[in-house]
């Protein structure tokens, strides 16, 4: 059937409007239409591409991906996919650039083209007249395997240039990756169906970059900076690898916002430590930065080394995993009775700290992992996140396998001996109680805690002492401590003594967010016992609302309201409170509910970098008090950013969204003006 030419120029425009909003979407992180329209015009192409039979392997429509493929082509690059020299410390980046200026008998300043070092996967995209023809792993950098058909389910690299000059061929080189956003979610879905669990971005994007059949290849969503330019034929390129970039990235091709040039290796290391500051704020991982003379004709003088060219250098970051040997597992018993396997490791330097221990969450997670005693595993502590054993390293031979032990969940509590009971599908509980001192040392040091009372000076391990001596019992018993009885404690002077009870005294005038959240009510955190105070009022009030009006609050779910009401239905734990305010713990009365205390009613602020003068909690519990909403991306709907040092792409989202952003003493200045 002929296509008519209206049609075919429908076709035409729907594939532009879909890349251009594809390219928003995922290279510049900025959509400007919402994902239902997206939806409605790729659907609209797919009708008119069934319809008159003009599917075209270069629609947008086709990165779903087409039919598996039964094994790998090999590819010869025509020219090699090099790799990079490594430097881990400023005087090694000195001496890069003094054998720069060596080779290049110069002491002019050097300018350099600094990028984010993607820990992800080198790939070749091959684009002939404009058209994709041809994506290629690095392989040993000689050759790599065809995967043109998974590449071309990659949203934001371009099936087509929007310059796509005739009879040109151009080879551009970047690393594919996996987004930290994608690869949680992957996790979280993959969870939920009993799938299985991927350790980190890299692996998986590997593993998806590889996969014979698109269809789940596509199913991961991989995206790409472009960061070089290999074969050129029938194009003229900018002198600067910087121009080069801008170039590109004109014609759709995604290259990386982190991207800076500057003059001087002194500078580059100033670049490389900020973005060491932002990288828990990157939306993508990175291993280091990559400092690349700009200058193209200099990086010819200079050349390259067998593996490496002599023009670029990776400064390397900390590593975020670390193979380690678990020396045992031991049960800890949480403030609620839960009861938690904890590695204890062979200490190890990693993600920038040392670690000896990490929680293995539940028994589930050690029989997903195979865990034994004595096994080596890696341990991958990315961001500000905690520690995690991610997967155990295969033994070498059977004779090995038997020194490693299993680990069963002991069947009575570790610090009081009752029998520990099995709470739903994968939690275990010591039945202990309140006879369970362990319970009982976390449940005041909880109370004691920052976030809670505030008392300070009295910490964990004088808590410990105090539950062992049977000098507290409880939490009330915190206010009949007297200087003497501390003073006569181990490694306790007289001063530590007067300064703890002064502290004491002092944490009685609180807040009653703070108290509540200090009970250790079962699922209510600090958000919560705010949300509890502000919607439903007095202590007497919450102690007497009902499931309907606790369901009310926000946040609250069946569950937690079925906690709430739980802990106070209980009489112990009423009389508790009656004797803590007995002790003179009191707060100031706060008005519930109506909207016009709230001068921050509808609008939502995002904070992003780290606060000096207070935490992101209290600084968010602030912001809930006056009404506003906290959240975690910036979008257009934001009212206002409050960005402290090391802030990154979510400030960079913001100014480029035009939304207001603030620092942390104008952020402190408003608090101040509307409280
Ligand atoms: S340039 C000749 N730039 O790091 C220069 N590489 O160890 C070749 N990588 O195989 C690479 N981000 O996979 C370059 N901005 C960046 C990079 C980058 C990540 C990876 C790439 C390469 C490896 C080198």
């Amino acid at each position: 059937m002929a296509v008519p030419e209206k049609i075919l120029r429908e076709v035409d425009k729907l594939r532009e409007q879909i890349e251009h909003h594809n390219r928003l979407y995922y290279a510049e992180d900025a959509p400007q239409i919402p994902d239902a329209d997206f939806d409605a015009l790729v659907l609209r192409l797919e009708e008119l591409e069934g319809k008159y039979d003009i599917a075209d392997k270069d629609s947008p429509t086709q990165r779903v991906g087409g039919e598996a493929i039964a094994g790998f082509t090999q590819v010869t690059h025509e020219i090699a996919m090099l790799s990079l020299n490594k430097v881990f410390d400023e005087a090694d980046l000195q001496s890069f650039e003094a054998r720069i200026k060596k080779r290049l008998e110069t002491e002019s300043a050097i300018q350099y083209s600094c990028e984010p070092k993607v820990d992800g996967i080198a790939v070749s995209l091959l684009y002939r007249d404009g058209v994709l023809a041809r994506a290629a792993t690095r392989g040993d950098g000689l050759t790599g395997e065809d995967i043109t058909h998974n590449v071309r389910t990659i949203s934001n690299i371009p099936l087509k240039l929007k310059s796509a000059k005739k009879n040109s061929v151009i080879e551009i080189r970047g690393e594919i990756f996996l987004g930290k956003e994608g690869f949680r979610k992957l996790n979280e879905t993959s969870e939920k169906e009993g799938g299985k669990i991927f350790v980190n971005p890299r692996n998986t994007a590997a593993g998806a970059i590889r996969q014979l059949d698109p269809k789940k290849s596509a199913k991961i969503p991989l995206q790409m900076y472009c960061y070089s330019v290999g074969l050129v034929d029938g194009i003229v390129l900018p002198e600067k690898l910087s121009e080069i970039f801008a170039l590109i990235e004109k014609w759709g091709l995604p290259v990386n916002p982190d991207r800076s040039v500057k003059n001087g290796i002194d500078a580059c290391l100033d670049y490389c430590l900020d973005l060491l500051a932002k990288r828990n704020d990157l939306s993508y991982e990175i291993d280091g930065a990559v400092l690349k003379v700009d200058s193209l004709e200099l990086q010819q003088s200079l050349g390259n080394n067998a593996r490496s060219p002599r023009w670029a250098m990776a400064y390397k970051f900390p590593a975020e995993e670390k193979s380690t040997s678990v020396i045992d597992v031991e049960f800890q018993v949480g403030r609620t009775g839960t009861i938690t396997p904890v590695a204890r490791l062979e200490p190890v330097f990693v993600g920038g700290v040392t670690v000896s221990n990490t929680t293995l969450h539940n028994m589930d997670e050690i029989e997903r992992l195979g865990l034994r005693i004595g096994d080596r595993v890696i341990v991958r502590r990315a961001g500000d996140v905690i520690p995690k054993v991610v997967k155990v390293i295969p033994h070498e031979g059977e004779k090995k396998l038997a020194k490693q032990k299993p680990i069963p969940m002991p069947g009575n509590c570790p610090a009081c001996g009752s029998p520990v009971e099995k709470d739903g599908d994968v939690l275990y509980r010591c039945s202990g109680g309140i006879i369970c001192p362990a319970q009982r040392k976390e449940a005041i040091k909880h109370y004691a805690s920052r976030s809670a009372m505030d008392i300070e000076g009295l910490g964990s391990k004088l808590i410990e002492l105090l539950v062992d001596k049977e000098i507290v019992k409880s939490v009330a018993d915190i206010y009949t401590l007297s200087v003497e009885q501390l003073a006569n404690l181990e490694r306790m002077g007289e001063k530590s003594a007067t300064n703890i009870i002064t502290a004491i005294e002092k944490s009685k005038q609180t807040t009653l967010p703070r108290f509540l959240f200090a009970l250790g009510i079962r699922e209510v955190g600090e958000a919560t016992a705010l949300q509890l105070v502000t919607h439903i009022g007095d202590l007497e009030d919450i102690i007497a609302a009902d499931g309907e009006s606790l369901l009310q609050v926000p946040d609250v779910g069946p569950i937690m309201a079925e906690h709430i009401r739980l802990f106070f239905s209980n009489g112990d734990n009423v009389s508790l409170i009656q004797t803590l305010r007995g002790c003179g713990i009191a707060w100031p009365l706060v008005e519930s509910g109506s909207g016009d205390t709230k001068p921050l009613l509808g609008e939502t602020y995002v904070l992003t970098g780290s606060l000096e003068l207070m935490s992101r909690n209290e600084a968010k519990a602030k912001l809930i008090a006056l009404g506003a909403k906290v959240a975690g991306s910036v979008s257009k709907n934001t009212s206002c950013v409050v960005a402290g040092p090391g802030a990154g792409s979510k400030l960079s989202k913001a100014e480029e969204l035009g939304v207001k952003i603030i620092d942390e003493g104008e952020f402190i200045a408003l608090l101040e003006d509307l409280t």
